[in-house]
């Protein structure tokens, strides 16, 4: 089948032209500038702009996490994500202790096969490294698994030692594969935590408080330390901090090979969310937690000036009701993260390109090529150009938005950007060439999303 987006204004990370995209089954297989072939489907798309899906490259979906489950599980999560004009996901795959690697990869594909609405990846999370998990690594980054997340935090549950990271650092690093961290010194977490509850300090606040900057901080350093002795790339999760991203900055500049992503709500809230009224400030209760007013001015520049590389949403939903109320009496016990899939490309166009803090190509390879190339799906996906998957997004640059709980696709009963409006609106929604997403309609089919095998890791 042919399919033709015509007289749009085509964005990459690198350019704007006026082209029309001639699409053949799944692929893109011309851009001219005035493509006069016969198809079977044409889509006018003038006085709008035509992008790459957006690829998200850190999500939880069907995640036991907190004594609980995500509210969003494979068909939820995705469809959201396509509402959002996100054409692709690389979500977490988990080690259970004891499990190995193949385990975790195998009880994820079963959470994901046959049930999602765009493609999807998976990312390995060691938690419980031994011999076996070492031999396991090269053959997984082979298999299109080429990036490895630990944790610094969460003690107790997923967190690991020094020397665990050092030893997955060198394995990855000597095998082609990327580590990915969560940046927080659980242990100091840890002894704030205990203080706090000893004080009888319980309220969602104290969450915040028992992980300052200088958790972040600490870890971030360490780690890329690590990544130096090993020689290995790496790459920090979810960067929060503005005195983490000045250790980033320091690394690049000494040539380290390190990445880091942010994610739309250090960019969009602050600390203050804590104290909204009664136990409302649980809807904000994620690791690491909103920061200071005035932080997410550094995160801004962060990704003007090129040591923040990705923004990805570390979408993780839980309902207000019944399930962030399990920690009504001990933020510990709160569910830790929020959700985001939906909204992490709006937010990002309308604070960044409309807000004049990055260009609207800058934008394009925050949201998917910059995903793409670090995590190995580079130039099949995150770029329009011949022999790409066709992954796109025809982008009303003029429409207005405003995001409310009342109207998202995410299934959670709240959205932490309530009544943040804007303006840019993903239009329509293309998937591999088949339209999924039509003017705030689902028009996707479940199971039409593939799992993509990633390539080694080349670099940016
Ligand atoms: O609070 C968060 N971020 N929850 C999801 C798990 C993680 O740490 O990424
Ligand atoms: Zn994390
Ligand atoms: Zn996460």
């Amino acid at each position: 089948m042919r399919t033709l987006i015509k007289n749009g204004t085509v964005v990459t990370a690198s350019d704007i032209s006026r082209a029309d995209i001639l699409i053949e089954d799944e692929k893109i297989i011309a851009l001219e500038a005035n493509c006069t072939s016969a198809t079977d489907l044409t889509f006018d798309a003038a006085g709008k702009l035509v992008f790459p899906g957006a690829i998200d490259v850190h999500t939880h979906l069907d995640m036991p996490f907190g004594g609980t489950v995500t509210a969003d599980d494979f068909t939820t999560g995705t469809v959201a994500a396509a509402a959002g004009g996100t054409t692709c996901i690389v979500d977490y795959a988990i080690q259970t202790p004891g499990k190995s690697l193949q385990d975790a990869l195998d009880a994820w594909h079963k959470k994901a096969d046959g049930k999602c609405a765009i493609d999807y990846g998976f990312h390995v999370a060691v938690t419980d490294l031994n011999d076996d998990v070492m031999a396991e690594m090269p053959a997984l980054i082979e298999n299109g698994y080429p990036s490895f997340k630990l944790f610094m935090a969460y003690k107790g549950v997923f967190q690991v030692d020094d020397a665990t990271l050092l030893k997955i650092l060198k394995q990855s690093g000597a095998s082609g594969g990327l580590v990915l961290v969560h940046a927080e010194n659980g242990d100091v977490i840890d002894v704030l935590t205990r203080e706090m509850l000893a004080a009888g300090k319980t309220e969602p606040l104290y969450h915040a408080l028992s992980r300052p900057p200088q958790a972040e901080e600490e870890a971030v350093n360490r780690f890329i330390i690590m990544a130096e002795l090993s020689g290995a790339p790496a790459y920090i999760v979810h960067l929060s901090d503005a005195g983490a991203l000045g250790r980033v900055a320091e690394a690049r500049v000494r040539g380290l090979d390190i990445y880091a992503e942010t994610c739309p709500q250090y960019l969009y809230l602050n600390i203050e969310r804590y104290s909204e009224p009664g136990f409302n400030g649980a809807k904000y209760v994620m690791s690491p937690p909103l920061r200071e007013e005035g932080n997410e001015d550094y995160l801004w520049s962060g990704l003007a000036s090129g040591n923040l590389q990705v923004v990805a949403s570390d979408h993780c939903s839980f309902n207000l009701k019944e399930q962030k109320e399990i920690g009504c009496d001990d933020f510990t016990k709160i569910p830790n993260g929020a959700p985001g899939i939906e909204t992490r490309v709006q937010l990002l166009y309308a604070g960044g390109v409309n807000g004049g803090k990055i260009s609207v190509n800058k934008f394009i390879d925050l949201v998917s090529t910059a995903p793409a190339r670090l995590f190995g799906l580079y130039p099949r996906k995150g770029t329009i150009a011949v022999g790409s998957d066709a992954d796109l997004v025809i982008f009303d640059s003029e429409a207005d938005f405003k995001i409310s709980a009342a109207t998202q696709h995410q299934n959670v009963d709240y959205n932490p950007y309530e009544g943040f409006g804007g303006k840019g609106v993903p239009q329509k929604v293309f998937s591999r060439g088949r339209l999924v997403f039509d003017e705030g309609k689902y028009v996707g089919e479940t199971g039409h999303g593939c799992f993509q095998r990633r390539s080694p890791f080349t670099g940016l």
